[in-house]
């Protein structure tokens, strides 16, 4: 084989591993999972969701049976939690938002909020992603990451 027709093989070899791994890219990101965020329907669902739950988690009277946590309800404007706990879950799912609130040990550490009333919080939150009938699976990897958050929060 002459010179040029070595060459012009061996161009034509990168040639096709340069397409067929560019093909194999296209292939993974085709068939790549969407994130968290866009699966649960981006910030307009995201931010009903966390308002319904707000709205249910405010004038419960279990949850309220402590002082700290009733006290805090009148002290903090619930148009600012709601803000708030919409940008964590935004960021959190890998949505475009930025987080600045505090952290939740800082947020809570004077809540004293017990086992019990964590407990209470997943059966609000529970009845609010099933009248947005939010999918299981989803359902799952969202309260995986809020579980995260559990030692933070459950200080008593
Ligand atoms: C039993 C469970 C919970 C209760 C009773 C509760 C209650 C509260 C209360 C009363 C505040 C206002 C505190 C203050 O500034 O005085 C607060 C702040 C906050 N909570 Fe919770 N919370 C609970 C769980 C959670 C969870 C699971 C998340 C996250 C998904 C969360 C996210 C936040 C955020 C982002 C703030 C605002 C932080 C800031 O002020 O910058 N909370 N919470």
């Amino acid at each position: 084989m002459k010179f040029k027709n070595v060459v012009g093989t061996m161009l034509i070899c990168v040639f096709c591993i340069t397409a067929f791994s560019g093909l194999g890219i296209a292939e993974e990101s085709a068939d790549a999972k969407p994130s968290l965020y866009d699966r649960l329907g981006g910030l307009p669902a995201i931010s009903v969701v966390v308002s319904d739950f707000l709205d249910v988690m405010e004038p419960d009277s279990i949850l309220n049976m402590n002082p700290a946590i009733e006290k805090s309800r009148y002290a903090v404007p619930k148009e600012y939690l709601k803000y708030q706990v919409t940008a964590m879950v935004c960021q959190a799912t890998g949505g475009p938002c930025q987080y600045t609130g505090r952290n939740m040990a800082e947020s809570h550490a004077h809540l004293n909020i017990t086992e019990a009333e964590w407990d209470r919080m997943v059966e609000l939150v529970t009845s609010v992603f099933a009248k947005h009938n939010v999918p299981e699976a989803e359902v799952n990897e969202l309260m995986a990451i809020v579980g995260t958050l559990k030692k933070d929060i459950v200080t008593k």
